[in-house]
Formats: structure tokens, C-alpha cells, sequence
């Protein structure tokens, strides 16, 4: 094994992972507030000097494709729909040689509107979360009446050709831990591709509690209580999401399991926050400087230098079983899921 990072190449770590999927959170604002996620008064966003330009994110995700080997980008925030210049910065990436595959993470407000527009982008398909059916239920849950919306982004995404259209749930015991069979049954019934992601600490309140957390273990037997579940036989890879066939298949269901049955071993995702710092995981304590260097007038060799290094320097796991477990500072609002 080498014990430097590579001076040229791919984003190689020294456990040897390789990072190809790289997530870009283009703002820390969202229009929801989800209990999980970030308090009801919301939180001190960045200002507006602090966020990479258009052009500046586009440069980055260039340094990535070309010089570093990433095939995958997937836009996030914050809620990365209220990005004004969002379907641009789509078109650009789009026009990147080679293409990489484009994705998003959405809460959905604004998606039927903006599905095909963004398709014409370039946009190959997003991630819709969605963590209740019950209009009561999501308004406590999210504090914002807006159900119907994210069920019309859903629904607009299929009709502009988003596909396959994924849908992220959380589920949080004693608020909406009972409604697994209920959203898997809607997923299938739309053709949505259902993932369920158990609950992390990196909300900003630091409410999570181990103790409490709805696992993977839980939610496959309330699932198996209504449905068949068997083993898929389709290779993993690097995707986070453990999945199962539905009652025989074609049709599939996943779990996000990042806590008790974690995959860090086969990560291969590298984060750039709206504000230009690159991390190497969403738990990774520290950060490198992509913006400062950036506009200190560093050139596209010195950024994929820098981002080298960073990578090289990922830690093995996310620790969260380890008594000396410390929570990012940085929410995942902030960082970008
Ligand atoms: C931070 S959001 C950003 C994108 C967009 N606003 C959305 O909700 O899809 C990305 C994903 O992270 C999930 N998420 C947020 N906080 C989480 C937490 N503490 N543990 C697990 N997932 C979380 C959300 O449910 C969502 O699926
Ligand atoms: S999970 Fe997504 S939609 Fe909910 S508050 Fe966080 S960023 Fe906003």
C-alpha cells in the first residue's frame, strides 16, 4: 500500500476506496424545517459572499470529472430547488466530457414546476423524500402544510421522465414508525423506488438518540409482516442502500442503514458544502478550503491537488458506535444528505 496520496488520478483514500460519487450541497436553506433536521426557527445561514458562485461550483465539479474521476453528481442541500440558478448549473455539468451521471435530493416543493426544465438540463433523476402519507403528520413533521406539493413533484417528475424516481423516508419512533407498509404500498403503486434511511446524529439540535432510533431491523419486520422480502441478487457495490425484492420483483425496497449496519468500507462519496469546503464524509470532523483557495487564484492542478489530499485523509469509518463519537459541527443541512 501507498502511503502518500496519489499526485495524479482518482480520488483514491488509504484504506484504497475510491471516490466517484461526489454530492453538492447548493445551499443550506431549505422551505421546510423536518423535526430531524434543523430547528423550527431554522438556522444561521450562510451569507451570501460565503456561497460558491454558479460558476464557481461548475469549475469544481469540472476539476472533479476531468481530473479526478467522478462519474456521479448529485445536487443537494438545504433544499437545493430554491437555487435560482439550479437549472444552469444542471446544463453545465450536463455538458462536462465525460457526462457524468446528474442527480438530486429534494424535498420535492417546487419540483412539478421545475421537473421539465431541469430534464431539458440535463438532470437524469432525483431523490423525493418523503417520510409520511398523512397531511397532519407532515405538517407536525415538517411544520410546513405542504404534502400535496411534494405528492405533485413526485408525480411531475415521473411525467418529465426523472426516472427512477426514488423516494427517501426517515422514520422516527412514536411519530411515524407505524407507516413503513403503508409507504411501500404507495411507492410500488406509483413506481417509485422506496429507501428507507435510518435516522443519524447530525441533526442540529443534537436530539438523536441511539437508544430511540428506529433500526433497519425494525422496519424489515414491520415490512415482512405485509410483504415478502427476499434477498436481492443484484451486486451492491457502493450504493448505501441494502435492497430487497418485494414479493418476488421486480420491484425492490431499500434501507439506509447507515448505523447499525454501517458501509463505510465501500464508500465511495466525496461532499462539497455550498460554501466550498470539501469533505471527506458526512461525519468527518474537519474540512479543506476549496473556495479559499479557489479565489486566492489557485489553478485547476492545485484544486485537484487539494482535493487529493483531503480524500487521502478519510477516516475508515464514521465512529458512531465509538465512545469518543463527536458530532460534525456542521448539520446535514449544512453539509448536504
Ligand atoms: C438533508 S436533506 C437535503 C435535501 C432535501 N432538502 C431533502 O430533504 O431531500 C437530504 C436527506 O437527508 C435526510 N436527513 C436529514 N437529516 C437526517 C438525519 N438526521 N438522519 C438521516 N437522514 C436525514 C432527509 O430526510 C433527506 O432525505
Ligand atoms: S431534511 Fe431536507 S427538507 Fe427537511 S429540513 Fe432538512 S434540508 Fe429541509
Amino acid at each position: 500500500m501507498t502511503t502518500t496520496p496519489t499526485t495524479d488520478g482518482v480520488l483514491v483514500d488509504r484504506y484504497g476506496r475510491v471516490a466517484q460519487d461526489l454530492r453538492v450541497s447548493l445551499t443550506d436553506k431549505c422551505n421546510l424545517r423536518c423535526t430531524y433536521c434543523m430547528p423550527a426557527e431554522g438556522l444561521p445561514w450562510l451569507a451570501g459572499p460565503q456561497l460558491l458562485t454558479d460558476e464557481e461550483v461548475v469549475r469544481l465539479v469540472r476539476v472533479a470529472v476531468r481530473r479526478l474521476g467522478v462519474t456521479e453528481v448529485r445536487f443537494t442541500g438545504g433544499e437545493p430547488l430554491i437555487r435560482p440558478g439550479l437549472p444552469g448549473i444542471v446544463a453545465a455539468v450536463a455538458a462536462l466530457e465525460p457526462r457524468p451521471r446528474i442527480s438530486l435530493t429534494t424535498n420535492g416543493i417546487g419540483l412539478a414546476r421545475l421537473a421539465p426544465a431541469l430534464r431539458a438540463a440535463g438532470l437524469d433523476r432525483v431523490n423525493v423524500s418523503l417520510d409520511t402519507l398523512d397531511q397532519a403528520r407532515f405538517s407536525r413533521l415538517t411544520r410546513r402544510d405542504r404534502l400535496a406539493d411534494v405528492l405533485a413533484g413526485l408525480a411531475g417528475a415521473t411525467t418529465a421522465g426523472l426516472t427512477p424516481v426514488k423516494v427517501n423516508s426517515v422514520l422516527m419512533r412514536g411519530v411515524n414508525d407505524d407507516e413503513a407498509p403503508a409507504l411501500l404500498r404507495f411507492a410500488l403503486d406509483q413506481g417509485y423506488q422506496l429507501r428507507f434511511i435510518e435516522q443519524m446524529p447530525l441533526d442540529a439540535q443534537h436530539g438523536w438518540d441511539r437508544a430511540t432510533m428506529v433500526t433497519a431491523d425494525e422496519i424489515l419486520a414491520a415490512l415482512a409482516g405485509e410483504f415478502e422480502l427476499t434477498a436481492d441478487p443484484t451486486e451492491r457495490g457502493a450504493a448505501p442502500a441494502e435492497t430487497w425484492l418485494v414479493d418476488g420483483g421486480p420491484a425492490r425496497v431499500g434501507v439506509i442503514a447507515s448505523v447499525t449496519r454501517p458501509f463505510c468500507g465501500a464508500c465511495d462519496r466525496t461532499r462539497l458544502t455550498a460554501d466550498g469546503q470539501l469533505r471527506s464524509c458526512l461525519f468527518a470532523t474537519d474540512e479543506s478550503d476549496l473556495r479559499g483557495a479557489l479565489r486566492a487564484g489557485a489553478d485547476d492542478d492545485e484544486l485537484a491537488r487539494r482535493w487529493r489530499t483531503a480524500m487521502w485523509g478519510k477516516r475508515a469509518g464514521h465512529g458512531i458506535d465509538d465512545p469518543a463519537f463527536l458530532q460534525p459541527a456542521r448539520p446535514m443541512s449544512a453539509i448536504g444528505g
